[in-house]
């Protein structure tokens, strides 16, 4: 059965479960009614209906079934209520750190970052020091190294492979360093490990040493991972809500049932997003929320967007590469640096705005006279009244020079809407891969780069 495609835009879609705390998508500049020439024609969504519905039924068949599902990752909002005890007990014996290291890398860190970077001011602020120990960058490591006392510092180490060596490398020098500092016996009770349930070094690590462990279960890689055990025990350190968090992405899932993509965020993000590359010539995604706090949000779906559809199977006769480079910019900064290239260069590009529908802090712009003449417009204006506008503005202009563009509007910056935002783009990042015809779960040439590295480190004399 084929769906029938109306025009969208976020009217018409029904009210989900939590009315008013619902992300509002506007996806009405992706096409040409919004946007002009360069925007999509609902007839030519409308010709991929059969072939939406297919990716569609693959991804709901393929994500019931528990965790052994083939897309369990977008089900994790249902499954991992069941090991939110073992999750909280963990959390709450961390937390009796002052310092926890979280050594990872990729899927294995952005999203906490990017989760424990958006919802700080909801956090609680007795919470542990959470610490970052990602890249190979000596300086780095030593520097922390010098700052923490080695008696109140918990490590806790996340690889899915429980291999990759940047992450192998650096836990090796932390538990060397704890070692040193507090003996072998205390430093064996600091070290906190999530990694396969089976397989790898860091789980025989764990079986050999004893070491408290949680599975990242075995279908859930890396980059889908932040609401399994991976995101879920550190943000629950940090004081995150993390059964909200489960409960933002189920709503959003529930949002996302149907094969109407009027009704299904997550099905006309994706589709739209492949029609514009693949009709329009757009590569390149530049996501531009106008929010501090999202940054690291970006990092994360960057790497998510980027890692899963770039990929080009030229085992397949007449086959293309696929994948748009998806991109970071902050508003209104970004405005001083990149618009005149996204406004004037190559119309290769399309945008996702993200701005905050209420702040909970403002701070009123305070003029005096001789202030008030000069700035006029600035009289009785508070902060988000200006990035507000700033907003608009350039929505305006990319929208006026033919840059197809779609606007999400967050109720609130809190755990609950950002399970929503992460369950989107998990979603719309899965479908546009079938979409594609490639499989958005696998990294083939990640992997290629991880061996030759170690054929490099094997052919290097020691130091
Ligand atoms: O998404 C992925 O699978 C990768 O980006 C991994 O997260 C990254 O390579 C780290 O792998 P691991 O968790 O096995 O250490």
């Amino acid at each position: 059965m084929s769906t029938t495609i109306k025009p969208a835009g976020d009217h018409g879609r029904p009210d989900s479960v939590a009315p008013g705390r619902q992300l509002a998508i506007d996806t009405g500049n992706f096409y040409r009614q919004g946007v002009g020439r360069e925007g999509i024609l609902h007839e030519e969504l409308d010709a991929q209906a059969d072939r939406i519905e297919r990716v569609h039924q693959q991804v709901r068949n393929g994500s019931s079934g528990g965790l052994d599902a083939e897309f369990a990752c977008l089900d994790l909002a249902h499954t991992m209520p069941a090991m939110l005890a073992e999750i909280r007990q963990m959390a709450g014996t961390l937390c009796a750190y002052r310092d926890v290291v979280l050594v990872g890398i990729g899927g294995s860190s952005l999203g906490t970052k990017a989760i424990g970077q958006a919802v700080t001011g909801t956090a609680r602020n007795d919470a542990p020091q959470l610490h970052y120990v990602e890249n190979v960058d000596p300086h780095s490591l030593e520097q922390l190294l010098t700052r923490l006392d080695p008696a109140s510092t918990a490590v806790l180490c996340i690889s899915k492979s429980g291999g990759t060596i940047e992450t192998v490398a650096q836990f090796l020098i932390l538990r060397d360093w704890l070692t040193r500092s507090v003996g072998r016996e205390a430093a064996r009770r600091q070290q906190w490990v999530i990694t396969d349930p089976e397989q790898g070094w860091l789980r025989e690590l764990a079986v050999r040493e004893n070491l408290p462990s949680l599975p990242v279960p075995a279908r859930i890689g890396g980059r889908y991972s932040v609401l399994s055990p991976v995101g879920l025990l550190p943000l629950a350190v940090l004081g995150v809500d993390i059964e909200a968090l489960l409960r933002g992405a189920a709503d959003n899932a529930a949002r996302c049932l149907t094969a109407d993509v009027v009704a299904n965020p997550a099905l006309e993000i994706a589709a739209l997003s492949v029609l514009l590359d693949t009709l329009r010539g757009k590569r390149i995604a530049v996501m531009m929320p106008y929010i501090n706090r999202l940054r690291l949000f970006v990092d994360w779906y960057c790497q998510l967007w980027a890692e899963s559809l770039g990929k080009w199977d030229r085992r397949q006769p007449g086959s293309e590469p696929a994948g748009t480079l998806p991109v970071r910019a902050m508003g209104a900064v970004d405005q001083h640096s990149q618009l005149q290239f996204y406004l004037e260069s190559r119309h290769d590009k399309f945008f996702t705005f993200i701005e905050l529908a209420a702040w909970e802090h403002d701070l009123p712009v305070p003029l005096d006279a001789v202030d008030a003449r000069h700035f006029p417009y600035l009289e009785g204006k508070n902060m988000t009244d200006i990035i507000g506008a700033e907003f608009r503005a350039t929505r305006q202009v990319i929208t006026d020079a033919g840059h197809p563009n779609m606007t999400i509007r967050l109720p609130a910056l809190d755990a609950y809407v950002l399970g929503q935002l992460i369950d989107l783009y998990q979603r719309a990042t899965v479908y546009a891969g079938l979409l594609y015809g490639v499989n958005p779960l696998d990294q083939p040439s990640v992997e290629k780069g991880k061996r030759l590295a170690i054929q490099f480190l094997r052919a290097m004399p020691r130091s």
